[in-house]
């Protein structure tokens, strides 16, 4: 029942997406620049928390349009009703919805959709992820110097040591293809298919990464913060990988150099 209300609500908010999609809509600024958010992302919100009060109208929702909306509920549906909003606002197809129902702290459900290229991704705990219903796996490569990464950047400049640039400049001239998408949760999910071996991102928010984190870990994949703990969403920080790199990866972002 929680897993077809929670496909429910992906669809709904994907077909808002799909309904504003290179049309006309409003966008606006929020904190920092470029930080957009548009019509289409509050439609999308809206659609979602429709789906979710009819059949769970007692659950806590945090979502990042809205904040939270505390119930005393044991069960937290986390979303982000566009990841990849500045992608979306530019006629770009990388961008979904993603949804994660956390239970008693822990997250058991996870959903990624992507309309434009009818990609749909899920897991529950313990039964393994899907890609429009066939089983996916993490990659096999086992060092960063022969891996495809991909990243994010945050809005507002982050200057830290190791920073985003840092990290990023460090793999880029040592060869190693860093792609960046727009979508974390996208990115975390092309983790879990095995088409990138590993992401690190400096500045998350829990609608995020939510979903994404409990798909690659179904998929066989390792996530944890910089320190190589296991991951929380309700902290920035974030390596997710094929298992194999995870450790190197991790030295790298704290400021080890790439081998080979
Ligand atoms: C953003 C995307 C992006 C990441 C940013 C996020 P939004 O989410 O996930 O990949 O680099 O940090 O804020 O604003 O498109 O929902
Ligand atoms: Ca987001
Ligand atoms: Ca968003």
């Amino acid at each position: 029942m929680l897993k077809h209300t929670l496909l429910k609500a992906v669809e709904a908010g994907a077909a808002e997406m799909s309904r504003f999609f290179n049309g006309q809509f409003i966008i606006s600024n929020k904190e920092g620049m470029n930080n957009l958010v548009t019509e289409a992302d509050h439609a999308s919100e809206k659609a979602i928390f429709e789906v979710i009060r009819q059949d769970y109208p007692d659950h806590f929702i945090l979502s990042e349009e809205s904040g939270e909306i505390i119930q005393d509920s044991t069960f937290k549906w986390i979303i982000d009703p566009i990841d990849g909003t500045v992608n979306f606002a530019n006629g770009i197809p990388i961008c979904c919805v993603s949804i994660a129902i956390e239970e008693a702290g822990q997250i058991i459900l996870g959903a990624v959709y992507n309309p434009f290229i009818n990609e749909l991704y899920f897991a529950q705990h313990g039964f393994g992820a899907t890609l429009n219903d066939k089983m996916i796996q993490v990659s096999q490569k086992t060092d960063v110097f022969s891996s495809c990464l991909v990243t994010g950047f945050p809005y507002t400049y982050l200057d830290s040591p190791n920073g985003p640039l840092q990290v990023f400049e460090k793999l880029i001239r040592k060869g190693v293809p860093v792609r960046r998408l727009g979508s974390a949760a996208i990115d975390l999910c092309w983790v879990a298919a095995g088409r990138f071996d590993g992401f690190y991102e400096h500045k998350l928010q829990a609608w995020d990464s939510a979903a994404g984190f409990l798909i690659v870990e179904e998929a066989g994949g390792k996530v944890t913060d910089f320190s190589g703990n296991r991951y929380s969403p309700y902290q920035p920080h974030i390596i997710a990988t094929n298992g194999k790199i995870h450790d190197e990866l991790v030295s790298i972002v704290n400021g080890g150099e790439v081998a080979g």
